[in-house]
């Protein structure tokens, strides 16, 4: 029926290896699980992916695997590196369906803009937009020297955080941009949620496509989703006090300045005051 392999691991254990090269069918897959589970003494099947392989991690999932975390270096390579391993696991009285709907990145309408997912091959965007000098003072966690390799680990990350449902990040395109319709012009999104209450949202902007609305058509597209889609009731942004320019997107996208928290920024040269600023959902989601 398939190639997928069941190693008994005693103890009530089992490991689940999904054949390389082509994935089963879920219908398959979810039969081998079931039949794995006639073993009446089998409490735990657990399945070991490379994180990067989201295709075998979305199958698993559909399959009802739940998402266990990521074990640094545990999956050999054939060229002697190490790769993190993604681990899911089923019980043996879990359900054979996904434990939650698989996050999607949506695309969004922003004023004349588009939101959509990143992808591999607006590394060379990222890099530019993120080694940038202004990117690279206010945004003083990112990594320093901002090579493709940061780029790429940025949009795993982000990748693992839309999996999680704790963030997700969009590229911001210009269907009307002589330069490309699909060229990313910068990125924005939200983080930091507390489900059904708040979130943060955050940006930057590629040096070219600065000075036209990019950050804040973008935002207020994503300000209405986190309020509509989200379902959160508060939206918050921050800024360096004298990030002019960041200030200027979120009052013009209709925040209130709440407060100053000292040394609350984390600059490129060491910790600034931060401007903290919020806006509510209209009345009917505030209630
Ligand atoms: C902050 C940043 C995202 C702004 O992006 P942008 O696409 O140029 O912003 P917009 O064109 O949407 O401008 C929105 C408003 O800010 C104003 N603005 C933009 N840059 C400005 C600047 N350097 N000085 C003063 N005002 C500025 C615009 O005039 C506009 O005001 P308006 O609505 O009254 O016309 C961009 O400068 C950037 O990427 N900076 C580096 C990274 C960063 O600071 N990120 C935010 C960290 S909190």
């Amino acid at each position: 029926m398939s190639n997928v392999a069941v190693l008994d691991l005693g103890g009530g254990r089992a490991e689940l290896r999904l054949p390389p090269g082509a994935l089963p069918v879920l219908t398959d897959l979810r039969a081998v699980v079931a039949d794995a589970f006639t073993a009446p003494d089998l409490h735990c099947l657990a399945a070991y992916v490379a994180v990067d392989s989201w295709a075998e991690r979305r199958l698993l999932h559909e399959t009802g695997f739940a998402r266990d975390g990521v074990l640094r270096d545990w999956l050999p390579g054939p060229d002697g590196r190490r790769a993190d391993a993604w681990v899911g696991t089923v019980l043996r009285d879990d359900p054979l369906e996904p434990p939650h709907p698989w996050p999607e990145v949506p695309e969004l309408e922003a004023g004349g803009l588009l939101l959509r997912p990143w992808r591999d091959a607006d590394v060379p965007r990222i890099v530019e937009g993120c080694a940038d000098a202004e990117s690279q003072h206010w945004l003083g966690q990112m990594p320093a020297a901002y090579t493709s390799d940061a780029a790429r680990a940025w949009l795993q990350d982000s990748a693992e955080r839309v999996a999680e449902g704790t963030a997700m990040n969009w590229a911001v395109v210009d269907p009307g941009d002589p330069d490309g319709p699909d060229l990313a012009l910068g990125s924005v999104g939200w983080f930091d949620l507390t489900a059904d209450v708040d979130c943060e949202v955050g940006y930057w902007t590629h040096p070219d496509a600065r000075g036209r609305g990019v950050a804040r058509r973008a935002t207020e597209a994503v300000v209405a989703h986190a309020f509509g889609t989200l379902g959160v009731r508060r939206v918050r942004a921050f800024a360096a006090v004298d990030n002019v320019a960041s200030r200027r997107v979120i009052e013009a996208c209709g925040f209130e300045l709440y407060g100053i928290e000292r040394l609350g920024a984390w600059v490129r040269d060491g910790h600034v005051d931060m401007a903290l600023y919020d806006r509510m959902g209209s009345p009917a989601t505030t209630a």
